[in-house]
């Protein structure tokens, strides 16, 4: 199934989303900065997080007042912008030089572009948020907002520590994505007015299906191909980060002074060869059982929520993620 498939009984409400995506970012009366802002929007990424906005909102209260409507399409634009900055930052910080199958904004427009725009891009997400007149949606965003700055400079104050912990780097991508995951979902609830009860099953919904999206993500760093992820694989490797494959190949390895070896790129071909470990050893499974059991504990979390077409897509949203990770030995995803 294609995500647009999945994404079908909302697909009103992420065209507006474009829509507003487009007025927030093309309204500048400045060339320099269109121009800038035009290559942003002509390269989007899945739109995951607005969808998820739009489908709680909708999961909990499928008939909505035009006021509602307005506000969930305000809050998921701002969720986007919100992503979009932190990429555009991240990539800076990693030093990647592709991203949605094109040069990113650091290798197109340079690093001081980047760390502009992506300011300029959070303060268009503030600004937004904030006329949505609600102060628990403004605060269920900004606190995310702020736990997910605080993962990504915790992840890279941890770069290089060959004993970093399983428990640590849950912690670590439960705040840098795991989070905004959890308030995307949170926020659409708010805002459809809904019982406090589904509105926290919702927001458990969106941490476990963010934390297994993000160990997803992981993984295709180490196995995938720059084709099909639109972004050069071995980036999380050659910055030193410790990811769960990497520390699952670590505790299913016998020859663990290897490894360690390999992940210090203490060797030429260091990448090539955990990439074949990896993928030769019951790690790979255990990774994959990780994240499988995130993308369950994520669909136990709809169960209160009655049935509707919203919630069958929240529900395939979170297997058309697994099933990123189905792998052959022959490498090819
Ligand atoms: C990429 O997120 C960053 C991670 C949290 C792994 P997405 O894969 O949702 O990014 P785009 O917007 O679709 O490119
Ligand atoms: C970035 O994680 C997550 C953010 C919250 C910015 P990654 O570094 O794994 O994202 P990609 O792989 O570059 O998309
Ligand atoms: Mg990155
Ligand atoms: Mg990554």
């Amino acid at each position: 199934m294609l995500l647009r498939e999945i994404y079908k009984p909302v697909e009103k409400e992420l065209a507006q989303i474009e829509d507003l995506l487009r007025d927030s970012l093309g309204r500048s009366k400045r060339k320099s900065i269109l121009n800038i802002n035009n290559y942003v929007l002509v390269s989007p990424g899945k739109r995951l997080r607005p969808a998820l906005v739009a489908l709680s909102g909708k999961a909990v209260s499928g008939a909505q007042a035009p006021e509602i409507e307005k506000q969930l399409i305000k809050i998921a634009t701002s969720v986007e912008l919100i992503h979009m900055a932190s990429l555009i930052h991240d990539d800076v910080i990693d030093h990647a030089n592709l991203r949605h199958n094109k040069p990113t904004i650091n290798t197109k427009f340079g690093e001081d572009i980047s760390i502009a725009l992506g300011d300029y891009l959070y303060s268009i997400a503030f600004q937004l948020v904030s006329r949505c007149g609600s102060m628990d949606i403004l605060d269920c965003i900004s606190s995310a907002a702020k736990e997910m700055c605080e993962g990504e400079l915790v992840q890279v104050c941890e770069r290089d520590n060959i004993s970093l912990l399983k428990k640590r780097y849950l912690l670590i991508i439960k705040k840098k994505t795991a989070t905004l995951f959890a308030a995307s979902c949170e926020a659409g609830a708010i805002a459809s007015g809904c019982p406090e009860e589904m509105k926290l099953s919702l927001r458990k919904y969106g941490l476990n299906f963010g934390i297994a999206f993000q160990i997803i993500d992981d993984c295709l760093d180490l196995i995938g191909k720059d084709k099909e992820l639109g972004k050069v694989p071995g980036a999380d490797f050659n910055m030193g980060e410790l990811t769960l494959p990497a520390l699952n190949l670590l505790s299913c390895s016998k020859d663990k002074t290897r490894i360690m070896r390999l992940l210090k790129q203490q060797e030429k071909g260091a990448f090539k060869e955990i990439r074949r470990r990896f993928i030769d050893s019951p790690a790979f499974l255990k990774t994959r059982e990780d994240a499988c059991s995130y993308i369950n504990r994520s669909k136990d979390h709809l169960s209160g929520l009655e049935e509707s077409c919203f919630k069958k897509s929240l529900s395939t949203l979170a297997d058309y993620m697994m099933r990123r990770m189905a792998h052959d030995k022959s490498g090819e995803i």
